[in-house]
């Protein structure tokens, strides 16, 4: 199929190449001209695994392709993907003028039967104003369909997600589009989900503010643990092996972050609220969150008592393991409310420094996640990158003034770091 996504950003830009690796003829489509020539010279915006090797091979073999017109990508495709940010505003609720700026964009491009697919996330009922700005800007001259697309690929593991997907979620308000959306999908083999399409823009919310739930759910239990002097690790493998449970997004941390679940959660708390109903249920998701947050700090300042000019290690920058990602980020968040209360950090991320560096202008970078515990304090892991379980412990224990870690995502065993002479503080262990 000919399919053109608008907004090559993170969704976008996975997007378009996985459909062009299992053969669809895609464009992607961006407003940013800088963007559109760095990936048109074979450069990368975003640090995810596996997707630079998959971006040049498909351009190599003519399935993708760079533009940064949106009158070119609606004229030589027949579904055009709406894959644009849509950013929280100081109340909660979804800035949707890029979604509005692109649907008016395409109205005014389209000269034959398109289907428009929004694969943003967005508001319930996004969909009918979407159908209703098409129909306004093109004057009703031609027909098209609106189709609600959500994505659930994670950071990270992008290419994966998308590549195999759990489930496929087509929102739709006629038969007509099903078929083609039925063939960009049938490659990867996925269950498809054809409904309405509030149903499907309500199935994205409903999603992530789950799983962001479910994380708060063991931070909860994290606290109970640590008061009870039980292991939250435990209790997450016993109460996970319960298939209605299920293990994943268990893992008890500082808190989750992202551009994803904090934007998420604050903007289905509103749409509840416009659709009278109050979800207290969420709030007090993200009052766990923010109180993890807190917690750790204070048992931070409560172990090394003054923060003021402690010299601190971090290990982790990025808001999760395999993203050079910072927004949001917990990591950063924390370094920041370290260097409010006068810390001097020695910051390593694998990936997210340079991201970083506009966020935390005052810390040192070191390029050598085994270099960061020089004359340290304390040692802080505040990423899940799965390397920093392999940081040199005796080195660190060595060079630091005093051996004390604070592991905000549980990456070490609280007995074997006793045994190694640690003074070690987890979480809900
Ligand atoms: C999330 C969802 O998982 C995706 O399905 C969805 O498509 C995406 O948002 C989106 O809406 O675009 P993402 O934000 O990339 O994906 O990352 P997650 O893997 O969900 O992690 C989010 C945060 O939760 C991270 O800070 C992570 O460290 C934290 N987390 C995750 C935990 O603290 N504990 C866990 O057990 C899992």
């Amino acid at each position: 199929m000919k399919i053109t996504i608008i907004g090559t950003g993170y969704v976008g830009l996975v997007t378009g190449t996985c459909f062009a690796q299992v053969g669809h003829r895609v464009i992607c489509v961006d407003n940013d001209p800088a963007k559109v020539k760095l990936l048109q010279g074979g450069g990368m915006p975003i640090y995810e695994p596996g997707l630079e090797e998959l971006v040049n091979s498909n351009v190599a073999a003519g399935r993708l392709r760079f533009s940064d017109s949106t009158r070119e990508g609606v004229e030589q495709s027949d579904v055009i993907f709406i894959a644009v940010p849509t950013p929280p505003q100081a109340d909660g609720s979804v800035d949707l003028s890029f979604i509005e700026g692109v649907a008016r964009e395409i109205a005014s491009n389209m000269t034959a039967y398109r289907i428009v697919v929004d694969k943003s996330t967005v508001p319930v009922k996004t969909g009918e104003k979407v159908t209703e700005t098409i129909k306004r800007y093109s004057k009703g001259r031609v027909e098209f369909d609106v189709v609600s697309n959500p994505e659930f690929l994670r950071e990270g593991f992008a290419v994966d997600d998308l590549m195999h997907p759990d489930r496929v979620v087509v929102g739709v308000s006629s038969e007509r589009p099903v078929q083609a959306m039925r063939e960009v999908y049938e490659p990867f083999k996925a269950p498809i989900i054809v409904t309405d399409i509030s149903s499907a823009e309500l199935i994205k919310h409903a999603a992530n503010s789950f799983l962001a739930l479910k994380i708060s759910y063991i931070n909860a239990i994290s606290v109970v643990c640590e008061a009870a002097g039980a292991n939250v690790q435990e209790v997450a493998n016993g109460i996970g092996m319960d298939k209605r449970i299920g293990r994943q997004f268990l893992d008890a941390s500082l808190g989750f972050g992202g551009s994803c679940f904090p934007k998420d959660l604050s903007a289905f708390i509103k749409i509840a609220e416009q659709l009278g109903y109050d979800f207290g249920l969420l709030k007090e998701v993200q009052r766990i969150n923010s109180d993890q947050m807190a917690r750790f700090v204070k048992k931070i300042a409560s172990t090394l008592w003054v923060l003021k000019d402690k010299r601190i290690g971090v290990l982790g920058l990025a808001f999760k393991q395999n993203t050079d990602d910072v927004r949001m980020s917990p990591a950063i968040d924390l370094c920041q409310r370290l260097l409010k209360e006068g810390a001097v950090l020695r910051v390593h991320d694998p990936q997210a420094m340079e991201k970083a560096r506009p966020l935390l202008p005052t810390v040192t970078y070191v390029g050598e996640m085994n270099e960061v515990a020089e004359g340290c304090d304390a040692l802080i892991v505040a990423t899940e990158w799965p390397e920093f379980k392999k940081l040199d412990l005796d080195r660190a224990r060595r060079n630091m003034s005093h051996p004390i870690m604070f592991d905000g995502r549980n990456l070490f065993d609280p007995k074997e770091m006793e045994r190694l002479g640690w003074i070690y503080k987890s979480i809900g262990r």
